[in-house]
């Protein structure tokens, strides 16, 4: 049986973090949806074709993405998860304080579909302290934003940043 497992997260943006957990997850299941949630309750910096266009970017010249796919979603993640036939998703924990958010969140998803499980994943240990908000933090300062995230994004954030400044 082929397994299927969503990825799913704001990526606003993405960092090498995510990636990072990506191409872990690729290892483990034979197809990953990147699920890009948009319209949520949570404001964004990019809409979500610019971020699923910043995903795109980062995969296209790696051979360990070709199973990966990327669709935006809206509503309830484990309707999304149904509707796709995924049985499993996909969290990045980084540290102990990440936790207890992903355990709530992951049982709340439980109860509301049991069939779907939320499976987590570490990343490399050089990535733990990165995160898209801490990211935006150093991009609204205009710092060096090379080892959190590709090209790019960065200048994708930067841009940002400049624009709003004006
Ligand atoms: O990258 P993030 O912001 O930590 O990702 C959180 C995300 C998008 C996975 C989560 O907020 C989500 O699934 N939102 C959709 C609504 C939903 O299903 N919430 C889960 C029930 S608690």
């Amino acid at each position: 049986m082929k397994t299927l497992a969503l990825y799913p997260g704001s990526f606003d943006p993405i960092t090498y973090g995510h990636l990072d957990i990506l191409k872990r997850a690729t290892e483990l299941f034979d197809t990953i949806i990147v699920t890009i949630a948009v319209n949520n309750r949570k404001e964004t910096v990019f809409s979500g074709d610019e971020r699923e266009k910043m995903i795109k970017t980062c995969l296209e010249d790696e051979e360990w993405a070709e199973n990966v796919q990327i669709e935006q979603f809206t509503g309830l993640l484990v309707d999304f998860a149904r509707e796709k036939g995924a049985q499993t998703l996909v969290r990045g924990v980084r540290q102990i304080s990440d936790f207890e958010y992903e355990f709530r969140m992951a049982l709340t998803n439980r109860r509301l579909a049991p069939d779907v499980d939320t499976v987590f994943l570490m990343p490399n240990e050089q990535l733990t302290f990165i995160s898209a908000s801490l990211v935006k933090e150093v991009a609204y300062w205009d710092g060096d934003l090379s080892s959190f995230v590709p090209e790019h994004v960065a200048e994708a954030l930067h841009g940002y940043y400049k624009d709003k400044e004006q």
